[in-house]
């Protein structure tokens, strides 16, 4: 739908007490993902509530609606605090194709980049294309990451 679409479409900070966002995490759940169920988890717990160094959660709105979710943590799977891992990303299927899944991790991106010496993550099969399309990197035979990318040259 291009760019006019996207100009409908807030991102704000996120909590996952927020209004709507159990209506996206039901959603997500019955269509068989399991990110805003654990997202929600582990802020209950506060075993991820988005606190460290650099770390974020995004929501986009449309209206009073929230449609999508991307959160940027610290690479939980490596004991390397330069990894940032994007996580939890979500768009609800009604609105996607619109931009809002580029505009998330595009913020995310944009953020890790202040912070962190490569960006990972993990995707489904049919988010390949989606992530390499951002300009991840495919990576062959990682158990936690299949794409990342080089956001500091280390220079
Ligand atoms: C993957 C997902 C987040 C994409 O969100 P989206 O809002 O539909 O993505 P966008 O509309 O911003 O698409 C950005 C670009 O990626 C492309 N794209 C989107 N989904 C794609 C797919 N499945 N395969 C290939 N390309 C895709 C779009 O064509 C678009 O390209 P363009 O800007 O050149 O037109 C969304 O489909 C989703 O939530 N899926 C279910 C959960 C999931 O897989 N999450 C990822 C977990 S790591």
């Amino acid at each position: 739908m291009g760019g006019s679409a996207a100009t409908s479409y807030v991102l704000k900070r996120l909590r996952p007490t927020a209004r709507g966002f159990d209506a996206l995490k039901e959603e997500s759940r019955q269509e068989g993902y399991w990110m805003l169920v654990r997202l929600a988890d582990g802020w209950a717990s506060g075993r991820n509530i988005f606190r460290k160094r650099g770390e974020a959660l995004f929501g986009a709105w449309h209206g009073d609606e929230l449609v999508g979710v991307c959160g940027l943590n610290i690479d939980p799977y490596f004991n390397d605090r330069d990894q940032g891992r994007v996580r939890h990303l979500f768009v609800s299927a009604l609105h996607r194709r619109n931009g809002v899944g580029r505009m998330l991790v595009e913020t995310v991106i944009n953020r890790a980049r202040e912070y962190f010496a490569v960006l990972n993550t993990r995707a489904p099969k049919e988010a390949f294309g989606f992530y390499e399309g951002l300009g991840f990197e495919r990576l062959e035979g990682e158990e936690f990451v299949t794409h990342r990318m080089t956001l500091a040259t280390g220079d």
